[in-house]
């Protein structure tokens, strides 16, 4: 696993930034969540490990608040520079470790990750999801993808992966009520198209969120 004190992730942007940027858009299953859950009424997101944005610029977009955070400078920097661009006011876009971060009790709607806490360690992700459960509203949402088996991208972006179980999974989300569903995405990389699976999942705090 890697460790957060090395400029990992940075050098990863830096190589994104080298190449160009892609264009900022969201994750299909990400869209598919946001239409069931939460299309007709506004919301609080927060997006961990937000990269240059993809989603939360849908999120704003769509007329609703976010608080992004991601551990890169050039990520964050990006994806202010687009939000000014487009002239988008409600969102606060952080650098940060998020691990580290605590926000008040019942501030959020929803936390979404797409694809940031797969490079982290079983135990250090479960007492994540458990302290970021409290700033979720009683009715509060996650919207989860992670990689799951069999996992054979050869390129990804260069960061280490933990390829999550079922158990895995149920061991992240308890307390939570939801679906997690298998799903295989399709990417585009050096080698052409590769096929990978994932765990997309649509939990609810359920009851007593502390
Ligand atoms: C696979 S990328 C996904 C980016 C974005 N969620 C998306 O879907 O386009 C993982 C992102 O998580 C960020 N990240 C990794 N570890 C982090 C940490 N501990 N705290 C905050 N951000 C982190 C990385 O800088 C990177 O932008």
């Amino acid at each position: 696993m890697i460790s957060l004190k090395e400029p990992f992730w940075e050098k990863i942007w830096e190589r994104i930034s080298r190449e160009g940027y892609p264009r900022p858009k969201p994750i299909v299953q990400f869209v598919d969540f946001y239409n069931k859950n939460y299309k007709d009424k506004e919301a609080s997101f927060l997006d961990i490990g937000c990269g240059h944005g993809g989603n939360t610029h849908f999120i704003v977009e769509m007329g609703n608040k976010v608080v992004a955070v991601d551990i890169s400078t050039r990520a964050i920097n990006k994806l202010r520079s687009i939000l000014t661009e487009n002239k988008h006011k409600n969102v606060e876009a952080i650098v940060a470790n998020i691990f580290e971060l605590d926000f008040q009790a019942e501030t959020f709607d929803c936390i979404i990750d797409n694809c940031s806490l797969q490079a982290y360690p079983l135990e250090l992700v479960i007492e994540f999801i458990k302290k970021s459960k409290k700033w979720l509203k009683p009715d509060g949402r996650w919207y989860v993808k992670t990689a799951a088996e069999p996992y054979s991208m050869t390129f990804d972006m260069g960061a280490p992966v933990r390829i999550s179980t079922q158990e895995d999974i149920g061991k992240m989300f308890e307390g939570f009520t939801g679906r997690v569903e298998p799903h295989l995405s399709c990417a585009i990389g050096p080698n052409g198209r590769e096929f990978c699976n994932y765990f997309v999942g649509d939990l609810q705090v359920s009851g007593n969120n502390n």
